[in-house]
């Protein structure tokens, strides 16, 4: 039990007045009253425990979540800069008393202003129940430092937390930190129960209570649900911040938060979800509008009405990318890559024997025929017609849709399904191949020649997408839509991102930018692999690669600015390099990315993906090649990402930076992947944690490693440290 001072007469002292610093020294504090109010362990009613965010110099978040019954609760709140709560702020009427609702699952945001910059403080929720005073945990945060204080920030980042059998071991590493702020780069919640592609199907679990209002996915074993309702998303924030670890570290440092795709949906785009790859419309705008209320309750983030006013709707949109600056040295700048973004640019539905880009098409834009254009004919005119219907009588076995033949088509593709018909069949009776090498036929680029296997999928279309012809088909298509193609951020914010980005006087200037920059392609021409797999292929075009062209033009306006540096998350894996226009070694900005801090890695994706898919799995050599991801990425040999320096896809973890006037330093700490299914709560001492640090200069855009106490740059022209 605790003491406390008097709460109503606090209130009465400061009714109706907001307490607002004269001269910057902080606000009043309420001097300790003879309050005889005995305060109860409350930790049944708050089983959330508490969290801040989005500090300020002069404000910052507290939120908590307040759980009895269905009726709306009355809270109260403490703030002091003391751990004692000898020494409170006196808090305006609003701020003090406040309302959980049950309209919001009884969360409760408060935007805490008038506080000093710089500043530690501490807070607290009370609820009263039948004359008790029961008390949450108590938080600890951290108010931004003035924006002319020249003063030295730390703080980590972290993303991608899936629960699902996995363990926050990472949590527990961070909650030791000494830091400003933590930012979270989004997948703060995965909307899926149990997804056997990534997640575990043993550990500790999430469970949807409102089954009915979820997705039901998969069959047999392998079904598994998706959120959908309100309820489902709220009840994954519910279980997600239950984890102690996860509490701790809120309960010590404010948050600065975006999204990603999981806290709506795999892979999405706007409202839409991707898990039927084109077989259906999947377009919802109701569970995209009951993913971001859930967000917007449960985060502790501050734009708009963060004080969950009962009288006020909730937007439609949820405008949350936005910008804090910590003193001189760091302007933080964090976008929203999912609300405003297209399609992919390959649809998941496209028949991979349908022409994409036609000979007249091709010369008409590149004024040739590029070598990796092949030939293609008319189905239904070609041969008199013949090859039509072995393509329309294949369909239901091979899997597209039979009014797909027409028109032109691969040679390539159509060969494959003459050769499958053909297998059996008398000599005289088989249809002939068509000779690709005959004179006069048509070259272009078919879907199938991106590495679409399938009429509806995801090889080929966001993922392991031929670069050669990739690179071909998003130009032409960034050009004929004047950008719309790849307008990742959408018009208006990206023109607010650029008018942040090249206002800032901040000596770094940090992208809070939620997938990889750097280019993350593998060659696969030096190995023994059927002829389709020996080329180039990029790991994943729903993140920027596949937006490559509006990448550059970002990169182009940004390269020329110095201190810039993105922190970024998705990916499950630490990279670090210099991501620039392509073309141009010498152009670049700094990226660091951090590891998941739980999800599965990169390469435990890539390697279950092999094994899962029946093309791959029977391919010699495909397992040994997703396990050496790291030297694919990297080979010197095939220089394929000139700008990635650095690669570790099989880890979680999380990066600390410190930045001064006088450089960046960044800490990837990290922990083997194959930890994340153990517990090591209790026993932080038997968890092995490695550094990797990284650093930068401010006026240059020159990435150094630590190599045993020395600091070597990467040079991307030689793909080397030197
Ligand atoms: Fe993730």
């Amino acid at each position: 039990m605790l003491k406390r001072r008097d709460f109503l007469r606090a209130t009465l002292v400061t009714a109706g007045a907001l307490v607002v610093p004269a001269c910057g020294d902080g606000p009043e504090t309420i001097n300790p009253l003879d309050d005889e109010r005995e305060l109860a362990d409350g930790s049944e009613y708050f089983p959330q425990s508490v969290a801040s965010g989005d500090p300020r110099p002069g404000s910052v978040v507290l939120w908590t979540r307040v759980q009895d019954g269905a009726a709306d609760l009355d809270l109260e709140v403490e703030v002091a800069t003391d751990a004692g709560f000898a020494q409170r702020v006196a808090l305006d009427a609003g701020q003090a008393k406040v309302k959980a609702l049950a309209r919001h699952d009884h969360c409760v945001k408060v935007k805490v202003r008038g506080l000093a910059a710089g500043t530690v403080y501490y807070y607290r929720f009370i609820y009263v129940k039948g004359g008790t005073s029961y008390v949450s945990r108590v938080g600890r945060t951290k108010t931004a430092p003035a924006e002319e204080a020249d003063v030295k920030v730390r703080f980590a980042y972290v993303s991608c937390q899936d629960y699902v059998g996995r363990y926050y071991n990472t949590y527990l590493a961070l909650a030791q930190e000494e830091l400003d702020f933590f930012v979270h780069l989004g997948d703060y919640i995965y909307e899926t129960d149990g997804d056997p592609s990534f997640q575990s199907t043993t550990g500790r679990r999430v469970v949807f209570t409102d089954l009915a209002g979820s997705i039901s996915l998969g069959d047999g074993d392998g079904a598994y649900h998706a959120a959908r309702s309100l309820d489902n998303y709220r009840e994954l924030y519910r279980t997600y911040r239950s984890d102690a670890n996860l509490q701790k570290v809120h309960e010590s440092f404010p948050m600065i938060a975006t999204w990603d795709d999981h806290e709506f949906s795999n892979d999405c785009f706007g409202a839409t979800a991707t898990y039927f790859d084109g077989r259906q419309d999947e377009t919802d705008a109701d569970r995209r509008k009951a993913a971001n209320q859930a967000w917007f309750e449960y985060q502790p983030v501050d734009y708009g009405d963060v004080e969950l006013d009962p009288d006020a709707a909730l937007p439609d949109e949820f405008h949350i990318y936005r910008d804090f600056v910590f003193g001189r040295h760091v302007h933080l700048v964090m976008t929203d890559l999912r609300s405003y973004r297209p399609d992919h640019l390959i649809p998941e539905d496209a028949f991979p024997g349908r022409v994409a880009l036609d000979q007249p098409k091709l010369v008409a834009e590149l004024g040739e025929v590029p070598a990796v254009a092949l030939p293609y004919v008319d189905v239904e005119t070609y041969g008199d017609g013949i090859y039509a219907p072995v393509l329309t009588g294949a369909a239901e076995t091979v899997g597209y849709d039979p009014a797909e033949v027409t028109g032109n088509i691969s040679v390539a593709f159509i060969n494959e399904i003459v050769a499958a018909a053909n297998e059996g069949l008398p000599e005289d009776t088989q249809i002939p191949l068509i000779d690709a090498a005959e004179a006069g036929l048509e070259r272009g680029i078919a879907y199938v020649d991106f590495g679409k296997i399938n009429a509806y999928g995801m090889i080929g279309s966001r993922y392991f997408t031929a670069k050669d012809t990739f690179d071909i088909y998003a130009a032409i298509r960034y050009k004929e839509t004047q950008g719309a193609s790849e307008a990742m951020m959408g018009a208006e914010q990206e023109a607010w991102f650029l008018d942040t980005m090249e206002g800032s006087k901040a000596t770094w200037k940090v992208w809070g930018n939620e997938f990889c920059l750097v280019q993350l392609a593998v060659d696969l021409s030096p190995y023994s692999l059927p002829a389709q797999f020996k080329r180039s292929f990029y790991t994943t075009t729903d993140a920027w690669d596949g937006f490559r062209n509006k990448r550059d033009e970002l990169l182009e306006r940004l390269v020329g600015l110095g201190g810039v540096v993105a922190i970024t998350g998705d990916v499950h894996a630490f990279y670090a390099g210099t991501p620039g226009p392509s073309g141009d070694p010498t152009k670049k900005i700094v990226e660091l990315v951090g590891g998941a801090v739980s999800s599965a890695s990169f390469r435990e994706i890539l390697t279950s993906q092999v094994s899962s898919d029946p093309t791959l799995r029977g391919l010699p050599g495909a397992a040994a090649l997703a396990l050496s991801i790291d030297t694919l990425l990297t080979s010197p040999e095939t220089k394929i990402n000139p700008h990635l320096a650095h690669a570790n896809s099989n880890a979680h973890g999380y990066v600390v930076v410190e930045a001064s006037g006088q450089e960046l330093v960044a800490d990837m700490r990290s922990i083997k992947a194959t930890e994340a299914q153990t517990d090591y709560s209790g026993r932080i001492g038997d968890l092995k944690i490695s550094s990797k640090r990284f650093r930068t200069l401010p006026g240059e855009s020159e990435l150094y490693a630590d190599d045993g106490g020395a600091w070597k740059r990467w040079d991307p022209t030689t793909q080397a440290w030197v």
